[in-house]
């Protein structure tokens, strides 16, 4: 499951400085799953979130589209260790919704984006979250 995956990535956050552990997963058409997770810096601002981690490390990978779905997960770490998920689901910042996008529409699908908390689920597809997009069609 797709949750799982990205519960999985959280665990190798590097997040000294906010506490907040996060995981992304992304799926492909293919079946692959791309997982990973937020990496902070001491120079705060260039923090990079899990999910651009994600669509970078999957690009470096030679995936160019394909996206179905993705998964995110965020757990405050010493805040119920047991729980693996916050009480709300948490969903990609504005910057990575547009990395998403990027990737997404080079093989022109609108993957779904799953938000997963502790005990739900939120479904919304990346077109809803980013809507009237700029993407690679706008410079072609
Ligand atoms: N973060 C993510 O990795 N993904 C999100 O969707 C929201 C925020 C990270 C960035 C930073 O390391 C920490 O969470 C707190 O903002």
């Amino acid at each position: 499951m797709l949750a799982s995956a990205a519960r999985e990535a959280a665990r190798s956050a590097y997040a000294p400085y906010s506490g907040f552990h996060v995981g992304a997963a992304l799926l492909f058409a293919d079946g692959a799953v791309v997982q990973a997770a937020n990496v902070e810096n001491a120079s705060y601002g260039l923090s990079l979130c899990a999910e651009a981690s994600a669509v970078a490390r999957a690009m470096n990978e030679g995936r160019r589209g394909g996206l179905v779905a993705v998964a995110v997960v965020a757990e405050i770490a010493g805040e119920k260790p047991d729980a693996a998920a916050s009480a709300e689901p948490v969903m990609p910042c504005g910057r990575c919704r547009q990395m998403l996008h990027e990737l997404a529409a080079l093989g022109g699908t609108d993957p779904e984006v799953i938000g997963v908390a502790n005990g739900s689920l939120l479904r919304v597809p990346l077109s809803a979250l980013l809507p009237h997009a700029f993407g690679p069609a706008n410079l072609a």
